[in-house]
């Protein structure tokens, strides 16, 4: 089914998945806060990524760089001079919009000149997105269609950096009042600035990462003098990265500060196109094995045009969100560009030298580039799902067990016989090997529904059967079917059915 994100957003907030920071002054655009729940679901995630990727596996090494690193690492990568989006300011609403991810609809009238000749009228509004940019001249066109007429052809929706901006107003004509508000578009670094020392001076410049990546390249050399790894390997990172976007929307899908999975796999140049189609198929397995199973997971090779000028071969992950298809995680084969830079700019040798062959040479990478916050929030629209349960409605997280937030939740039917006693015995237990739920409180239909809000897979009850043969029922989340375990085996029957 599809989501509507505006009841995603709000389930988020209801049930402490998703909290805007800072909210009781009013948040802050682009920051975000992870709840009770949504802690617990991301952590699940990076934690798949983590041992699936890197414990599972004899040729990755894990890393934790810092956050800020010497500038000159930002010079060498290429950040401070290119790691910047068009922005165009408006000057009527002060919003400000990344030129590259504007759309302009537009509406062609049949109209008369001054001279009585025939000419055309042109209707255009401007948006974030072709939804937006619909909506302004959508409600104007009616208006326009009785004085004019008919428009003489469908309304098309443009991307605004595909029209020539020495041009503009030639191009979509002198009725667009929305686009004659907007300043010419400019280049904004998105690097967060800020100063490492008692002396706010430019000397004292740092900045905060904007991706983890770099502090892998950066320490390839310990890498490889510490760890004893032989090429192929991989280094791993999980860590905070910041970007001051111009805009940041669709929840947390861009924010300004968000967390990446980053892969460096480092190999020998002639490997590189094998190891680069592996980590395609790989990574895009990887989302499927966690439930993202549906059509709206997609794989992206990019196009020439679209490839950075040192990469051979880039595919993105994509997730068709409520508000369009987008990226989760980005493979690309990266060449030797970065050590290379890195040598450059630190003037230290970052080659790597084969024993075996008595070789020295400069390793080619491949890199997938996975946001945390991203997968979790592809993982959410995937789960949500609206049904109904003998004649109720409900909402329900279909998440897959390994990322639920709660594994089971044990409830006793009612507060008394022994039950409550019994059940919180069977929570002890199985808390010391899962996140676990307890709960006595309201109606059982009631707890069994807050349970499914929450995504999690089984629930535990202890009942007036309970007492007199010692099973307690199990039920599931996803089929609502019920069926009995004997309360010694309980915790064996969680893990069995978490694991299978
Ligand atoms: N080292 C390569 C790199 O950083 P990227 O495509 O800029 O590549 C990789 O970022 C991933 O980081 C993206 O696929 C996305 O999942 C996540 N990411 C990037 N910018 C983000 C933002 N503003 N908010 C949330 N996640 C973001």
């Amino acid at each position: 089914m599809e989501v509507e994100m505006d009841k995603l957003v709000s389930l988020c907030k209801r049930r402490g998945f998703v909290f805007p920071s800072s909210e009781v002054y009013g948040g802050i655009n682009g920051f975000w806060d992870y709840g009770p729940l949504g802690v617990e679901l991301k952590r699940n995630i990076k934690e798949a990524w983590w041992r699936d990727n890197v414990q599972m596996r004899d040729d990755m090494v894990g890393l934790d760089c810092s956050i800020i690193m010497n500038p000159k690492v930002w010079e060498a990568s290429g950040h401070v001079g290119g790691f910047s989006d068009p922005m165009v300011d408006c000057r009527a609403s002060k919003e400000r919009y990344r030129a590259d991810q504007l759309y302009v609809f537009v509406y062609i009238f049949p109209a008369v000149n001054h001279k009585g000749e025939p000419t055309e009228a042109w209707l255009a509004g401007l948006g974030a997105s072709p939804e937006d940019a619909a909506e302004a001249p959508e409600k104007r066109a009616a208006k326009l269609a009785k004085k004019f007429g008919k428009p003489t052809a469908p309304p098309t929706v443009i991307p605004y950096m595909q029209i020539d901006v020495a041009d503009r107003e030639k191009v979509i004509g002198p009725s667009t009042e929305d686009r004659g508000t907007l300043t010419e578009p400019r280049s904004f670094n998105l690097m967060f600035k800020t100063f490492v020392g008692a002396l706010e001076h430019e000397s004292n410049v740092a900045y905060l990462r904007p991706e983890t990546a770099q502090g892998i390249f950066a320490n390839f050399k310990n890498v490889v003098d510490t760890a004893r790894v032989k090429l192929p390997f991989g280094i791993a990172q999980i860590g905070k990265s910041f970007r001051n976007e111009i805009n940041p929307r669709n929840f947390t899908f861009r924010s300004r500060e968000f967390e990446q999975m980053e892969i460096e796999f480092f190999c020998r140049p002639e490997e590189a196109p094998e190891w680069y189609a592996y980590w395609r198929k790989a990574r895009f397995e990887w989302y499927t094995s966690l439930g993202l199973k549906s059509e709206k997971l997609r794989l992206r090779d990019h196009d020439a045009e679209e490839l950075a000028f040192y990469s051979t071969a880039t595919a993105d992950i994509e997730y068709a969100f409520p508000f369009g298809v987008s990226e989760l995680e980005g493979v690309a084969h990266r060449g030797d560009y970065d050590l290379t830079q890195h040598m450059k700019f630190s003037g230290k040798d970052l080659s790597y030298f084969d024993e075996e062959r008595k070789e020295r040479f400069t390793p080619h990478v491949v890199e997938p580039s996975a946001g945390a916050d991203r997968a979790t929030l592809a993982f959410l629209c995937e789960a949500y799902t609206e049904d109904e349960v003998g004649g109720e409605s409900r909402t329900v997280l279909k998440f897959h067990p390994r990322i639920a937030p709660v594994k089971a939740a044990v409830f006793p039917l009612v507060k008394r016989d022994g039950m409550p006693e019994k059940a919180e015995a069977i929570y002890r237990e199985l808390k010391k090997h899962n996140n676990v739920y307890y709960d006595e409180k309201g109606a059982i239909g009631r707890r069994y529904r807050r349970q499914d809000e929450a995504g999690t897979p089984f629930c535990i009850t202890v009942d007036s059967q309970t007492t007199t043969d010692d099973t307690v029922t199990f039920r599931d989340r996803d089929s609502c079917r019920q069926w009995r375990v004997p309360a010694a085996g309980a915790a064996q029957a969680l893990r069995d059915l978490l694991e299978g």
